[in-house]
């Protein structure tokens, strides 16, 4: 068992820094047995600090300290303490210089925080708290600083060497080794420091910004990668392009890197002027990424990007203001996917996310605010809540004031606060300032936690011709916060007439202000709407666009449904419609397993596949079925194995039922000349391949026939993977070993293409029973020390496999307990992410819920246990 228990940090324990440091001077010597590190530090009092004679305290984390001067003099023993993960310098002047030379050894650095090795080159990751594995500092992001950076490394093994900000020297060294010096003009903090050191090839670009200057775009990435640039160096202009005409944000460095390195925790990070991506949010090629890739790369190199303002050049006071940052770029990032493909599918894709994942994050033991008021480790709160939720936070901003004070509110906080560290209430601020409204009881998103619930009831006054809109809002309890109050929501709502056309909205008779749509701003825990001068019974199209992270109960009838499928002119509804009408068939043969399935669901999609009329991207969304997690979230206590019999029962259905349909969708949709990445060609093969899995789903040898020739003759990775998946999701049994077998030969040295491999056997019920997925991880390819490798088995397994996760045998459980425990001792952030879906024990039904809560208990009573696992586990198993 544990013995030192994490702290809890508190936002309300926030205290000035002590110390300011002006400048930071490093020097990394680089050798194959470890590194040395020499800092020099420009240290001044803060004037705005109240403690008078504090001591200098910079922390530390694995580090082995050569030596410490002050102002040039060697600290004796008595002078300093190195409490391990901390420096304490007691007694120092009001300004002074402070040099400490450390050793490290990335080559044994399998946390892949701070400076570590990943395929032979050197890299680092400094968010959150990284920087302080590299050397000792106040490693906190209000204290900002220029960094100076020299890298000494060998020159054959390390030609290349990087860091933030302009090249400024460089030069050769004795004994094969050589050194480049790097100057960031720009104050920083240090979780936004970058090195990389290593054999890579470079590729060129450059972009022209709005008053003319000339950006070096640089990516540096492994000679076998050198094919794979293009796309993410086009989407970088994009996006430089993008934030120049819709934020006025100018790039401000002369050259800006994108890094690629196989091993990497994350997605990717924003360091200024050096972005590092996993290799697989990065890398792409037409025959090797498919659609969904691609469209995910450009959204990270965006959001990376858009960092560069929102989070370096305003960046966070403390970690409680994450969302600050993260909330706001996801925003920017996902306005940009909108403008630059379709806008409802975006939206759909959000909030599916949102209503899966982030819902059920706050249901859970973790919920917490999209500002936090504590925490134990921060990265455990690099959550959905702060991004998503957060995103969408400011989403609801944004439409509040409408596109232009939105604009000058985000003009005013850039400007008010360019090279500061701030709060998400001097966020909100500006945006009041700009706006001139007031957002007082808004900012209650940021502090209440779990999702509000509307509940809609409505009548009808015939008579009158007045049509009322009941609406109660409710905030639920969460871990530690109770007796919520009532938010500000915006609640976009329309009105269908009989035969579909949208109704004027008339908040009282003979108006003639009369808009189809109004956002209703709900303030109160009740309100009642009426309109006026409504001739027929209306059916109501409520939170149109999603427009807040909330759930909405209202008691629609089938019949509604189909009718909002067919008339709302609000593509994000009209899919929702046909999701709450697919929730509600599979959930009534949830209760009755051998119920008929509606008959008119069969229709529904049935005119769906044949409607060439409608955005085809948009059929394509509204023909996938609720997810199996999304079933889950909406079910009090899950019995899971019931869920997925009846969504497997629908599915079979339907595809039997539609065989002819889904045979001419697939060939109607079948490639036309090159691969492009348009939203119609995307459009066309999600459709396709959604026919294709459906026909082998049941079976179907013409089918497989298909899916067979499409993997051998497909000219891209969507195709080929999505044939792949129909078959590996099949009963076709040897069919699909062979396709396994064929395409593992044909991709093997592919690392991205493997990590799709695995993950398409691990989510699949078929082919992913544990058994299996013991075999994966006995695999060539598998790697322990890589997080894609770990996440595309045991991740996919865990959050996508769901069925046999939850093996009522606690199987499934069990594995993943074990797993985590062994992950904990080398890789802490990723063993707490992975034991995710372990922490919502409560959710099931009793027979799984014991099975869940002991295997929790297991990593509970492991060994020498992180702080990371700790605090996860521990919140989810208290009362
Ligand atoms: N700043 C984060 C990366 C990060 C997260 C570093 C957690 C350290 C700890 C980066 O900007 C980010 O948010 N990346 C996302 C992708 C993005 C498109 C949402 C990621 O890595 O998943
Ligand atoms: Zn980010």
């Amino acid at each position: 068992m544990r013995t030192n228990q994490p702290q809890t940090i508190c936002l309300s324990d926030y205290k000035v820094p002590a110390y300011l440091v002006d400048q930071v001077d490093l020097r990394f010597e680089l050798f194959e047995d470890g590194a040395r590190v020499h800092s020099v530090l420009s240290v001044r009092r803060n004037p705005e600090s109240s403690g008078g004679d504090e001591p200098l305290y910079l922390h530390g984390d694995s580090l082995v300290l050569e030596s410490v001067a002050l102002n040039g003099t060697p600290l004796a023993a008595g002078d300093f303490d190195d409490l391990g993960d901390a420096l304490v310098v007691s007694s120092v002047p009001e300004a002074f210089e402070l040099q400490v030379v450390t050793w490290i050894e990335p080559q044994n650095n399998t946390r892949l925080e701070g400076l570590y090795k990943s395929s032979g080159m050197f890299c680092t990751q400094c968010e959150a708290e990284g920087f302080r594995c590299i050397t000792f500092y106040p490693d906190r992001p209000d204290v900002m600083a220029r960094f100076r950076t020299r890298i000494e490394a060998d020159r054959d093994a390390y030609p290349v060497l990087l860091s933030n900000g302009n090249p400024v020297a460089k030069g050769d060294l004795e004994g094969g080794r050589h050194y480049v010096t790097w100057e960031d003009p720009f104050p920083k903090p240090a979780y936004l420091f970058a090195l990389v050191a290593g054999d890579l090839v470079e590729k060129k670009d450059t972009f022209t910004t709005c008053s003319g200057r000339s950006i070096d775009l640089r990516m540096y990435v492994e000679p076998r990668n050198a094919q794979k640039c293009d796309f993410a160096l086009d989407a970088l202009k994009r996006s430089m392009r993008w934030d120049e005409d819709v934020y006025g944000r100018e790039y401000d460095l002369d050259i800006f890197m994108i890094v690629a390195v196989d091993d990497f925790n994350m997605g990717a990070m924003e360091n200024k002027g050096l972005n590092i991506f996993n290799s697989s949010c990065v890398l792409a090629s037409q025959e090797t990424a498919t659609d969904a890739a691609f469209q995910r790369i450009e959204a990270i190199v965006a959001h990376e990007y858009f960092h560069n303002w929102s989070g370096n050049r305003v960046t966070c006071r403390d970690w409680f203001q994450l969302s600050l940052k993260e909330g706001f770029t996801v925003f920017r990032d996902a306005q940009f996917s909108a403008d630059m493909g379709s806008p409802t599918v975006k939206r759909i894709e959000d909030a599916t996310l949102l209503r899966t994942a982030q819902f059920a994050e706050d249901a859970g033991p973790m919920a917490h605010p999209v500002r936090p008021a504590s925490y134990m480790e921060i990265s455990n709160f690099y959550t959905l809540t702060i991004y998503e939720k957060g995103a969408e936070v400011v989403r609801m901003i944004h439409n509040l004031l409408g596109e232009s004070l939105f604009r000058q509110g985000s003009d005013l906080y850039f400007q008010r606060h360019d090279g500061q560290a701030v709060t998400t209430d001097d966020f909100v601020r500006a945006m009041e300032d700009a706006s001139g409204r007031d957002l007082s009881q808004f900012r209650l998103w940021y502090e209440q936690a779990g999702t509000p619930a509307l509940t809609v009831t409505d009548e009808f006054d015939e008579e009158r011709c007045v049509y009322r809109l009941t609406v109660r809002q409710s905030v639920p309890d969460t871990p530690g916060q109770t007796g919520k109050k009532p938010q500000h929501i915006p609640f976009a709502v329309g009105l269908l007439g009989r035969d579909g056309q949208p109704l004027p909205l008339l908040f009282s008779a003979g108006s003639d202000d009369a808009p189809v749509e109004r956002v209703l701003e709900l303030t109160e825990r009740e309100h009642c709407f009426e309109f006026h001068g409504v001739s027929e019974r209306p059916v109501p199209s409520l939170l149109r666009g999603f427009s807040a992270p909330v759930r909405v109960h209202y008691p629609w009838t089938r019949e509604q449904l189909l009718f909002l499928m067919n008339h709302d002119p609000d593509g994000f509804n009209r899919w929702d419609a046909g999701q709450r009408l697919a929730v509600d068939v599979i959930q009534s043969l949830i209760v009755a397993p051998e119920a008929e399935v509606e008959p008119r669901l069969v229709d529904a999609y049935r005119s769906l596949l044949r409607n060439t009329g409608l955005d085809q991207a948009l059929v394509a969304k509204m023909l996938q079925l609720p997810s199996e997690a999304y079933l889950i979230e909406l079910s009090e206590q899950a019995d899971v194995a019931a869920i997925h019999r009846a969504r497997e029962a629908v599915l079979s259905h339907l595809a039997t039922h539609l065989r002819d349909e889904l045979l001419a969708c697939y060939h109607c949709n079948s490639a036309q000349g090159d691969y492009q990445l348009t939203p119609d060609s995307v459009a066309r093969r999600s459709l396709r391949n959604t026919a294709l899995g459906w026909l082998l789903h049941i079976g179907d040898q013409q089918g497989l026939v298909l899916a067979q020739e499409q993997l051998r003759s497909a000219d891209n990775m969507t195709d080929r993977l999505g044939a792949l998946r129909a078959l590996v999701n099949s009963d076709f049994v040897e069919e699909r070993t062979q396709a396994l077998e064929g395409f593992y030969q044909a991709f093997r040295e592919d690392p991205q293409v493997v990590e799709l491999w695995f993950s398409v056997q691990a989510a699949s019920v078929r082919a992913g029973q544990l058994p299996q997925i013991t075999q994966l991880l006995e695999h060539e390819a598998f790697d322990w020390k890589n997080p894609n490798k770990v996440r595309s088995v045991i991740g996919a397994f865990a959050s996508q496999n769901l069925a046999a996760f939850h093996n009522p045998d606690g199987s499934g459980y069990a594995f993943l307990a074990t797993q985590v425990c062994r992950l904990d001792d080398s890789n802490p952030q990723i063993a707490s992410r992975l034991v995710t879906p372990l922490t919502r024990w409560r959710k099931f039904a009793p027979e799984y819920r014991v099975l869940m809560k002991s295997a929790l208990e297991r990593v509970r009573d492991k060994d020498r246990l992180s702080g990371d696992v700790y605090e996860v586990v521990h919140k989810s198993l208290a009362d």
